[in-house]
């Protein structure tokens, strides 16, 4: 797990962090009116290390509602619950683990997303009606600060339902201009800056009696192995029993523009059969794309050779390209490494959604 994602601000493990007002990109005054809009059973868009949030109040059964009309999202899948640094999962599960809280002293703040048993007074609404709920306590200062601040309204147990703040299937935004162009006006949002980790959390599901990986993220399978001296299972479509998890479709965080997935010596005839006129775009490593980068009709981005800096450019690639007037996205295929993961993860499903065309 890089530093990085522990913010500068955290003491030793367990001392609540005070983040001073002064310092974020939001005013107090700001902060406490987003507050109260969630106080209200309104909706607030935040920043998150990962990606945008769109938040609701967790415990509310129609603010949760709120949140899947405006995301246009099947009011039968679960969202993440978001906790203050000073927060207790324990008021949200029936039960913490042992696994759980070493996996919190480890990675929260931060990208990790804990599924665990739902204690029965939180409404089932917040999970899709599963048994379970998401936990996750993120390292982004305004949303620390926007958590303290709805969690001192509600006795220091307040919890923020947010899942990413674009609508169902899109991809996720990783600034607030990307929340804007998802919602328009129609949603108030707290502007952060752009998130740093830049894709969605690692999720882990502890509420099974094994450790199971429901989405990769910064936070690695290696990471988690680490702590609890045990590798989690990693994603595997055909476990009829594993919990629904919309990041887990096969077709998500898709662009509009048709994008193809593939290794570069596969892109290669694509790149030489296009019709003349057409402009494609490439994203593909700098050391591999030779001539095809200065090639006529064809839009070149460098890949990030880093996995790190590839995550957190993704979304906002994705979204440039599909305003970026060309016909097809062509996408190199990364190593099949565990560096790599999550970001396979999200192109894999990205191309997912095209798949049927591009095979016709
Ligand atoms: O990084 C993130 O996790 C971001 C930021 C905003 O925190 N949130 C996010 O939320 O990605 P969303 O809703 O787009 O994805 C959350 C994933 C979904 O796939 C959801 O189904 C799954 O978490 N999830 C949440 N609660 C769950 C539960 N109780 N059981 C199984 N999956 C759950
Ligand atoms: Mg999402």
């Amino acid at each position: 797990m890089p530093d990085q994602q522990k913010p500068a601000q955290a003491g030793a493990a367990g001392v609540p962090l005070q983040v001073a007002a002064s310092a974020l990109p939001v005013s107090a005054e700001q902060i406490a009116h987003a507050a109260a809009l969630l106080d209200a059973g309104g909706l607030v868009a935040f920043p998150t290390e990962t990606v945008y949030g769109l938040g609701g109040d967790a415990e509310n059964p129609d603010a949760v509602a709120r949140i899947y009309a405006a995301k246009g999202r099947p009011a039968n899948h679960p969202v993440i619950v978001h906790l203050a640094p000073q927060g207790d999962p324990n008021y949200w599960v029936e039960h913490l683990p042992q696994e759980a809280q070493r996996l919190i002293d480890a990675f929260w703040p931060g990208p990790l997303t804990l599924i665990l048993k739902r204690a029965a007074r939180i409404p089932a609404a917040v999970s899709g009606g599963q048994e379970s709920v998401g936990l996750r306590c993120p390292s982004h200062p305004v949303a620390q600060a926007l958590l303290e601040a709805f969690s001192a309204l509600r006795s220091g147990h307040g919890g923020v339902a947010a899942p990413s703040a674009n609508r169902f299937g899109h991809v996720s935004p990783t600034t607030a201009q990307h929340v804007r162009d998802e919602f328009g006006s129609a949603i108030h949002v707290l502007d952060g800056g752009a998130s740093d980790v830049g894709i969605e959390s690692t999720i882990l599901d502890l509420s099974r009696g094994f450790p199971a990986l429901l989405r990769p993220g910064r936070v690695t399978p290696q990471d988690i192995a680490d702590v609890l001296g045990e590798a989690p299972r990693l994603p595997d479509g055909s476990d009829a029993t594993a919990p629904r998890a919309s990041g887990t479709l096969k077709a998500h965080y898709a662009p509009r523009t048709p994008l193809a997935l593939l290794p570069f010596n596969a892109l290669e005839p694509l790149l030489a059969a296009r019709v003349a006129g057409e402009r494609v775009a490439l994203v593909a490593r700098a050391s591999r794309a030779g001539q095809w980068a200065d090639a006529e009709g064809v839009h070149f981005i460098a890949a990030p050779e880093d996995p790190h800096v590839y995550a957190r450019e993704l979304y906002g690639l994705l979204r440039a390209l599909d305003r970026a007037n060309v016909a097809r996205i062509l996408i190199e295929k990364l190593p099949d490494t565990i560096e790599w993961i999550a970001v396979n993860d999200r192109l894999g499903r990205a191309a997912a959604a095209f798949e049927a065309q591009n095979h016709g």
